[in-house]
């Protein structure tokens, strides 16, 4: 990736790229670029001055989504962190799919190693978002990465968290481009479950391919995504909104969204009913 300076003064000299969204031909990048991005500034667009706001993004990925902001709606600061760099293919992904030779300079990313401090480094962010990311958090890091991130904020900033699937629900395993099943995670052990991800032929759903797909092939990709099953932390929604608040934020908003679904009789006693259909949070926080 071009250095920082390079890429501003660049910006100051011709402005930013062109870009055209008619070119976009990958169906993850048309799902990062218009449909997450547009869900973060709804909820994060509405409580901050977009153009204005200093922002962070906890779980970054490839950038694609902040790409979109910064492009689409506005946003002139936007922080990534990430404990993998998948954020460095940007600069090709965005010249693949937009036509655009130079990624704004408004974004800068960085690599964690998972639970780094962070709030010693970076403060005073107006808003923090995360997209499907706190569910992937090692469990026992939640409370303090979540106390982190408030001490991030600057005090009357938001938090947007977003999650889904969450694991109780349906394709809570995040297996459903291998595995069809509902609730089959819940049913199935380990072993069969990795059978069935393991003999799985045949093209997986556009939108569900990550840039990551090409340097794993196809059977590391099943490896990598079924590592990434076992390392769920298993979060509900009451215990993520439960560790919020324990780290000090208040909620302004959250939207919880069921599936409409026959539960199977097998988990109708094994676990409550509200976890088995809530397959999404949406989570505004503040920090008073
Ligand atoms: C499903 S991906 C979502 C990435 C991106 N937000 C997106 O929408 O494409 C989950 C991301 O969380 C990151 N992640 C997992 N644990 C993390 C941690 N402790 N700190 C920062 N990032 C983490 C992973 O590396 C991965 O990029």
């Amino acid at each position: 990736m071009r250095t920082q300076w390079m890429l501003q003064l660049q910006e100051r000299l011709w402005g930013l790229a062109p870009w055209d969204a008619q070119k976009i031909s990958d169906e993850w990048f048309r799902a990062h670029f218009h449909y997450a991005a547009d869900v973060v500034n709804h909820w994060v667009g509405s409580v901050v001055d977009m153009p204005h706001a200093k922002l962070f993004n906890f779980g970054c990925g490839d950038g694609i989504t902040d790409l979109s902001l910064v492009l689409r709606h506005g946003a002139t600061r936007i922080h990534g962190v990430d404990i993998r760099q998948e954020y460095a293919k940007l600069p090709r992904i965005a010249r693949e799919q937009l036509g655009m030779s130079r990624i704004p300079s408004a974004l800068t990313f960085e690599t964690i190693l998972p639970g780094t401090p962070l709030a010693g480094r970076h403060s005073n962010f107006d808003a923090i978002m995360s997209w499907s990311t706190f569910e992937h958090v090692q469990r026992d890091q939640l409370a303090p990465i979540l106390r982190d991130l408030h001490g991030c904020l600057r005090s009357g900033g938001y938090f947007f968290i977003q999650i889904e699937p969450l694991f109780y629900s349906p394709f809570g395993s995040h297996l459903r481009r291998y595995d069809d099943k509902p609730w089959h995670h819940l049913l199935a052990s380990e072993d069969e479950l990795w059978g069935v991800v393991q003999s799985h032929e045949g093209p997986i759903d556009a939108a569900e391919v990550d840039f990551g797909f090409a340097d794993f092939g196809v059977d590391g990709y099943k490896r990598f995504v079924f590592k990434e099953y076992l390392a769920l932390n298993r979060l509900t929604s009451d215990e993520l909104v439960e560790l919020a608040v324990a780290a000090g934020f208040s909620v302004a908003r959250q939207e919880r969204r069921n599936v409409e679904m026959e539960v199977p009789s097998a988990l109708r006693d094994r676990y409550p009913q509200e976890w088995l259909l809530n397959n999404e949070i949406f989570l505004l926080l503040r920090k008073e």
